[in-house]
């Protein structure tokens, strides 16, 4: 962070009377608060809020565009992008802004989409790509599975798509897609077609190698494991989508969510240039810059061991109470994120008061048709990488003791 901005500390919460006695949950110097171990949001690191305290900025203004230009370079980095022609985009506005900037700017009305179906969200992307006249084909897998490459191949070779859409992780079923094989068969099979890939629920706990992989898109959030409060839609285009944007036939289907209105933007604040399309929220932005200036000060390899460590603690943990995942194949299960079946005659609505009495919230079911037979375990960012927090001990334990107060023999 440039060395002019100053923190003013923040407000502090009265400690949260939700919880029971002797259930204080440690979290450095924030207000006692039960850990939030849902997929998102996630727990924040004391720096990244008090970020958010700081005194007001002009968004135009050489300090805030100089912390604006360092967080778009700083992005390069996260997704592991260095070829220059890439963009990264910064917008308020949460994940799903990102659909709608796919949906505007990279495919025109009356084109087909490829929407790879591994859960609720894919439902999502492609109600999205309808709104903007844009033919949406899903190519669904059973709960807890993804497409086959065989079948993605097959769908490929029938039609011609624009653009092929994939949830790296579906928070709704934590099913993890391949992206490099993917990427690398639609490259073979389909070489027009542009890979998209909804990164809302993996950037920064999930590998992903944007160049090498050849990835054309990844949208995300800053909310889940990049650490930030929620607020700003991310995006990285490749040069290809960039060039796809480019030689458009029609104008862009938005005007919030116009490229035509944010590219010059957002090159200018990164050439450290002041420019205005829409107010920036300058608060979230300070306190994106320290997120991921602390996620970038160790090797991303490490970050994405640890969360697969955590993960694996935590599935064999919850196969030993006897719990079933929903993605049941090794390799299709997400490392930021658990989603569990409950026990027969066990409902997601009876266990999770149980849970936050003792100082843990998790999330119920999204997946609408088994939404009340399963929870969600969010185990991204400071959970899993801030050694002084025992998030993840105390989930495991309060999960067990729900389970037993349940009923359940663990
Ligand atoms: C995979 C995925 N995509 C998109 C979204 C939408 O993001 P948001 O809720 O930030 O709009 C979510 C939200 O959880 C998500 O998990």
């Amino acid at each position: 962070m440039p060395d002019d901005l100053a923190y003013t500390p923040i407000q502090r919460d009265p400690p949260n009377s939700s919880l029971a006695q002797g259930q204080k949950v440690n979290m450095s110097n924030q207000a006692e608060h039960p850990a939030l171990l849902i997929p998102g949001p996630i727990e924040f690191d004391d720096a990244v809020l008090l970020s958010m305290g700081h005194f007001s900025q002009s968004h135009v203004g050489p300090p805030f565009v100089a912390t604006f230009g360092e967080t778009l370079s700083m992005l390069r980095k996260l997704f592991q992008t260095s070829n220059p022609a890439s963009q990264p985009f910064v917008i308020s506005g949460s994940g799903t802004l990102g659909w709608d900037l796919v949906a505007a700017n990279l495919i025109e009305r009356g084109e087909d989409a490829l929407v790879l179906h591994t859960g609720y969200f894919a439902d999502s992307f492609a109600e999205c790509f309808e709104t903007y006249g844009i033919k949406a084909t899903q190519l669904k897998a059973p709960i807890g599975d993804r497409p086959q490459l065989p079948e993605v191949e097959k769908a490929l070779k029938e039609k011609h798509y624009k653009l092929l859409t994939v949830t790296h992780v579906d928070t709704s079923t934590g099913v993890l897609s391949e992206i490099k094989a993917l990427s690398e068969l639609v490259h073979r099979v389909s070489p027009d077609t542009l890979v998209v890939v909804d990164g809302v629920c993996s950037v920064g706990c999930e590998e992903i190698c944007f160049d090498e992989w050849g990835i054309d898109v990844v949208l995300t959030a800053s909310q889940k494991a990049i650490g930030c409060p929620p607020g700003l839609s991310i995006l990285m285009c490749s040069e290809r989508a960039m060039e796809t944007f480019k030689n458009r036939k029609t104008p862009p289907a938005s005007y919030f969510a116009s490229f035509k209105n944010w590219l010059p933007i957002m090159q200018n604040y990164e050439a450290k240039k002041p420019s205005y399309f829409a107010t920036p929220p300058t608060q979230l932005i300070n306190a994106l810059h320290t997120t991921l200036t602390q996620i970038l000060s160790r090797p991303l390899s490490e970050r994405f061991a640890a969360h697969s460590e955590a993960s694996r603690r935590i599935k064999s943990t919850v196969t030993s109470y006897g719990l079933k995942q929903l993605a049941t194949k090794p390799e299709n299960q997400a490392n930021g994120m658990t989603a569990m079946y409950l026990p027969e005659g066990v409902k997601a609505a009876e266990i999770l008061p149980n849970i936050l009495k003792k100082g843990v919230i998790f999330a119920g079911g999204l997946h609408k048709e088994i939404a009340a037979k399963y929870i969600r375990f969010g185990h991204m960012g400071v959970s899993v990488t801030d050694p002084k927090r025992d998030d993840i001990d105390r989930a495991l334990n309060a999960l067990k003791e729900g389970l037993y107060e349940a009923g359940v023999k663990v």
